[in-house]
Formats: structure tokens, sequence, C-alpha cells
């Protein structure tokens, strides 16, 4: 028999059979970017024209890829990122990853728009989850949503803000995605033609937020008739927003989304790390890759402040590059739901597998023992891509 490894060595490999095994309008909602897809592009296109160059003579070298972030050391120095309404694209997914991540020692982080409530995800994570947060404009929802997630176990918070304002999604539209999703003639034909898809919407049930279902009355039902865009809460994020949830919140608090070195340093003073991301091209079509800002802005922030990354990681290499550029910890978004789709519960933990053992393999190749040493080797860009601000 083939093994996965034979017949799914890369993430890639296992795109079009995600493709084929979910509804259109899920493969949509997971695979598209927003504008012009630019952005999303252009993150693999960075990291395409990122090289390394090895160093040998050091003997036998066995790769320790254990990485310390907030008084925990993790397996690996990669992580699942949060992405809402998970078991739109894969029934139960949800559920399946934070297993997964619990088991190999990896973040998970369940996203505030989950179809899993915290409640329900919390006995899978050990402690050991950390939960994002989309911040709610009204503070009555956002502290109880804070309550729950730490009476639950979680151990990080990851705020996300790059989303002032919900984006155009333009291929979203055109696929007819609607969260929650509507049931109409065009989503019965696709849901039909899926049926693995359909038989786990059987057994886990139809698609839902279930952390935020709780408040549905509060909101309003009116933002649902708006579409994918205005049925997500009113969100709204400023420092002292930041300062408030400071007060409130025990453990690590990591702000997600942040692009612009001025306010990587400014939120040194406010939280416990940083995580760049351009939402993996999902929301301002315009934005740089986080790549071609990262340098910059661990220069400014110094070697100590933890700096987290995502967008565009697909392999294993990528992860080394986000790490020999300056990150400490790569997040993985699309590529753990690629392997859901494509092969269920067995793909997310093969989408892992290929992850880590490229990794492994390049740090055996360069000779270096650890993720400190793999973070000494030379970097070399193809291109001259880093950003140069117009000063005028
Ligand atoms: C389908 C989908 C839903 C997402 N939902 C959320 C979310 O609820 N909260 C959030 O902070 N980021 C969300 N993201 C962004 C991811 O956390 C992450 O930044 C992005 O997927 C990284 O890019 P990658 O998919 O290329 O790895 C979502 C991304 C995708 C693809």
């Amino acid at each position: 028999m083939v093994s996965l490894a034979d017949k799914y060595p890369r993430i890639s490999d296992m795109k079009d059979k995600a493709i084929k095994r979910i509804p259109h309008f899920a493969a949509e909602y997971l695979l598209s970017g927003t504008g012009y897809d630019r952005a999303m592009d252009h993150n693999q296109e960075v990291l395409k024209n990122i090289f390394l160059t090895p160093r040998y003579v050091k003997g036998t070298v066995e790769a320790d890829l254990r990485t310390k972030l907030f008084n925990r050391t993790y397996s690996t120095p990669f992580g699942i990122a949060p992405v809402g309404m998970t078991s739109l694209i894969w029934p139960g997914a949800e559920i399946d990853l934070a297993k997964l991540a619990n088991n190999k020692n990896i973040p998970y982080t369940l996203s505030t728009v989950a179809c899993a409530s915290i409640e329900k995800v919390a006995p899978h994570l050990d402690g050991k989850g950390w939960f994002q947060l989309y911040p709610p404009k009204d503070k009555i929802i956002r502290d109880d949503l804070l309550k729950r997630a730490s009476d639950n176990g979680y151990e990080v918070l990851v705020i996300t803000s790059d989303i002032p304002a919900s984006s155009r999604r333009e291929r979203l539209r055109m696929a007819g995605v609607s969260v929650p999703p509507k049931i109409n003639f065009r989503t019965v034909f696709q849901a039909a033609v899926s049926p693995f898809w359909s038989l786990g919407v059987l057994k886990h049930g139809m698609p839902r937020f279930g952390t935020m279902d709780k408040y549905q009355k509060s909101q309003g039902n009116n933002k649902i008739k708006k579409g994918y865009a205005g049925s997500q809460m009113d969100r709204f994020l400023d420092w002292q927003y930041l300062e408030e949830v400071r007060s409130i919140w025990k453990g690590p608090i990591v702000l997600k989304g942040l692009m612009d070195s001025r306010d990587a340093l400014k939120a040194k003073d406010y939280v416990d790390a940083i995580y760049l991301s351009n939402h993996g091209g999902r929301q301002l079509d315009l934005a740089p890759s986080p790549m071609q800002v990262l340098p910059q802005i661990r220069k400014e922030l110094g070697n100590d402040y933890p700096i987290l990354i995502d967008s565009g990681f697909y392999s294993g290499q990528d992860v080394v590059k986000g790490l020999m550029l300056g990150a400490d910890f790569v997040m993985i978004g699309r590529p753990f739901i690629i392997g859901l789709a494509a092969l269920g519960s067995k793909g997310a933990e093969h989408a892992h597998y290929i992850i880590k053992d490229e990794i492994e393999n390049i740090m055996e190749q360069v000779c270096a023992v650890n993720i400190k040493e793999l973070k000494n080797q030379k970097v070399s860009t193809g291109k001259d891509f880093f950003l140069n601000y117009i000063e005028y």
C-alpha cells in the first residue's frame, strides 16, 4: 500500500483532493483572498524568494525542534492559526484540530467565530489552548468571552487587530458564501455532490457560531441578513481597549495582524508578543507580506521580544525561512484545513507531519542542532523585496 507520505509528500499535493471533497462554497471560503487575491498570492511569492546558505562539516546532526514560548516548551516552532467557521469547511474541524494540537504539543488557537464553542473544545486542549478574540465593541460581551475562555483553561489570548472593517471578499460573494450558511438550491446541490462533507454535517450538525450564538439576541438578527460581511459582530480596538483587556486577562496576550513597525513598537508596552499577519491575504489586498516587514520590526523590537508570524506558510521550508528572518514562532492556517478537507483528521495529522519532517530534514542538511543554530545560518533573498518606504 502506498503511504500518505508517498502519495501526498507536500501540502500542495492534497489541495486538489480537498477541493473535490468539499462543496464549492466551502472551498472558496477556505482558499480565497480578497480583491484580486494579490496579497494572498504575493505571500507565497515572497517566501519563494528567500534562500538559506548551508554550513557543513559538523559531524552527524540530530535536529531538536523544541521551542519555548510563554513559559511552555512546544515540540515544534509552529502552531495552528485561528480559522473562523472551520466546520463549514470540514464538519467537526475544531475538535479534530484541538485533539491534534494537544497530541503533538503545539498550540491551537480557537477563533471567536468558530463553530464549536469555547466550552466544547476546552476538554480536548488540556489547559494548553489559545483563544482568539475579535474584539467586540460591546464590552459586556467582551468581558463574558474573556471569562469563558479563562474559566475553561485557555492560557493565551490572541487579539486580532486587522479587521477594523469587513473586507469585500469578492470570490465569496460569487460563490454565494454566507455565514451562517444559507440553505438554498445552490448550496444543497453543492452539498449533495460532496457526500463526505454532507455525512459530516449529519454527524456534527449544521455549522453555526458555537461561542457567539449566546449573544445573538443582543447583536440583533438583522445583521445576519446583511450576508457574510455583516454577520460578524461589531468590532472595535484601540490602545485603551487593550489596556482594559490587559487588566482582565491574567495570561499572555498576543496582538495579531500588526504590520507597521510603529504599531509593533507601541504594542510592546501593552501585550506580551506581536503576531505579524495579513490575515492570509483576506483583508487588505494592498498589504505587503508579513515577511517583508519582519526583519525591520525584529531590528526595532530587539531580540528578546516574541514575534509570531503567519500568512502563506505552506511548508517546513517556509517555517524555516520565517524563523531565520526573525520570527520566534510560525502560525499556519489553511494547510491544516486542506489536510482535513482532503483526508479527514488523518489529513490534518499528515499536514503536521509534512511540515515537521521538512523542518527536521532542513536542519539536518544545514547541520543545525536546534532552532537557535538554525537562526544563525546565512539567509538571502533572490530579489530586493524588503519594502523601501517612500519619504516625501
Ligand atoms: C477560512 C479562514 C478563516 C479565518 N478566520 C479567522 C478568524 O476567525 N480569526 C482570525 O484572527 N483570523 C482568521 N483567519 C486568518 C488566519 O488566522 C491566518 O491569519 C491566515 O489563515 C494565515 O494564512 P495562511 O492561511 O496562508 O496560513 C482566517 C483564515 C481563513 C483562511
